[in-house]
């Protein structure tokens, strides 16, 4: 790897350091901030506030959520969209995953259309108090999964954190409330950079630096420290990437493994990554934020999510080509470095005429942050991200797995499960064969 001074990623950081400040300023009346630290367990009945529960990890969550008999109730809130009201793709998301629909009519849910980045949440007065004097937990899930956009582009979930971290202050039970924030391992995105050792511990990290890099995740590591400095009993459950079912077939396409996964077969052409990956299924993952914010016992400031049992990259062939061969009658798909596999990609005619999503990930070589060195500002350094691992460090899960049955005694993801997600891509077209691998199925 090398290294190049970098004035894009000191911007960024002063950037990050800014927002850190601005956004983890008191609330009036309260003088100084406690150290983030739970000290209370759960309180017995629980009345939740979920943002996000329109998306993937967020259903599941819901529906965790609303299975549960010590929840009492729960607002889901989420933004407005031209893709049909809430309620319309949260059921989307049900059918989709084969949850039970009778749950979003049992009247312990609330559906709300509001705008996190207004201090009234964009909410009726009436239904803020509700809320206010109700919730005893805030599960802040909702935030944009945009790996284009830099740090700017995120200020209004920043300015949404901070609205939903007053909401925890002014609520009634706001010296118990559980202030939950879903972060993501991109959050700590630099790491391997700057520390020698393996595993991200599960600790706020304050070091600005190991967050630098796609704004995406500078966005997450700066609300990690807000919420760090919120002085509720909060606490950031980073979030390794996520992976299709256990239960069932779907992983949503709009991943980066999917879409890596779709662009190798639409070319012919697996890559080789020499490392591992520690995707955590999402239903699985749901089930741990479940048991971890349900727990009895106190929560730490940080809890990592990540898969005990990492696969090597080779499942992910095996699966791919078990698929290609047994459902589509083909021969298997010969395998080149990700290297020559990102540059395949980026002179394929067919993906670019097809416009395929791959193209804005492998756009810049995943370094884009580092081509453009100044020597004048010499006191940030960043490594070009190494193309062989793209998933980044490993999170440090002992803390997490004393809090999840589930999370320490999770499954190996197995070619069979990739074979089964596959199968369901090829089904909706998201997966196709080059027309030669295709002819030659026919045969
Ligand atoms: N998926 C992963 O592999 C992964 C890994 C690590 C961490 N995470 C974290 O897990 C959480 C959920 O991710 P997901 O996979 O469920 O993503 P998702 O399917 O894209 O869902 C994101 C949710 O956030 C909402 N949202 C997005 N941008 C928003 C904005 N600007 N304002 C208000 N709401 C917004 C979405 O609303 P719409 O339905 O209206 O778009 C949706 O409800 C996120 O915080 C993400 O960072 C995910």
């Amino acid at each position: 790897m090398s290294s190049t001074t970098n004035k894009p990623a000191y911007d960024q950081l002063k950037h990050m350091e800014t927002l850190v400040n601005t956004y983890s300023r008191l609330p009036p009346g309260q003088s100084s901030a406690q150290p983030n630290c739970a000290k209370t367990a759960r309180v017995s009945t629980t009345s939740i506030l979920l943002t996000g529960s329109t998306g993937n990890l967020g259903s599941d969550i819901l529906a965790l959520l609303l299975s549960d008999p010590s929840v009492t109730k729960v607002y889901a809130l989420n933004r407005r969209s031209s893709k049909g009201s809430a309620l319309e793709r949260i059921k989307q998301q049900f059918k989709t995953k084969g949850f039970d629909e009778t749950f979003l009519w049992s009247g312990k849910v609330v559906f709300i259309t509001g705008d996190t980045a207004r201090a009234d949440l964009g909410l009726e007065a009436g239904l803020y108090e509700e809320i206010r004097q109700s919730i005893t937990m805030i599960i802040h899930n909702a935030w944009p999964i945009n790996l284009q956009r830099d740090l700017s582009y995120f200020e209004p979930n920043m300015q949404g954190l901070r609205n939903l971290i007053d909401l925890g202050h002014a609520s009634r039970a706001s010296q118990d409330l559980r202030f939950i924030f879903i972060s993501s391992l991109s959050a700590c995105q630099a790491w391997n950079s700057y520390r020698d050792t393996q595993f991200v511990p599960e600790n706020v990290l304050t070091n600005t630096v190991v967050g630098c890099g796609f704004g995406y995740g500078a966005s997450k590591h700066v609300a990690e420290r807000i919420v760090s400095r919120s002085g509720l009993q909060a606490t950031s459950i980073r979030v390794t990437q996520l992976c299709g079912r256990f239960s069932g077939d779907h992983w949503s396409p709009s991943e980066w493994i999917p879409i890596f996964i779709s662009a190798s077969i639409g070319m012919g052409i697996l890559p080789i990554y020499y490392g591992v990956i520690s995707c955590v299924p999402m239903d699985v993952a749901a089930q741990c934020i479940h048991e971890f914010v349900s727990s009895e016992k106190p929560l730490p400031p940080m809890l990592n999510l990540s898969h005990p049992r990492p696969f090597p990259w080779d499942v992910v062939v095996e699966g791919v080509n078990r698929t290609v061969v047994k459902n589509m009658g083909s021969k298997p798909l010969p395998t080149t470095s990700l290297a020559n596999w990102m540059s395949l990609v980026k002179k394929s005619k067919h993906m670019a005429e097809i416009r395929h999503p791959v193209l804005k990930l492998v756009a810049g070589d995943l370094g884009e942050l580092n081509t453009q060195s100044d020597s004048n500002k010499a006191s940030v350094q960043v490594d070009t991200p190494d193309p062989e691992h793209i998933p980044g460090p490993g999170l440090s899960i002992e803390l997490a797995q004393l809090y999840s049955p589930t999370l320490r005694d999770a499954r190996q993801v197995s070619a069979e499960d990739v074979q089964r997600w596959v199968k369901e891509w090829f089904s909706t077209g998201f997966c196709r064969l080059p027309t030669s691998i295709a002819n030659y199925a026919k045969l």
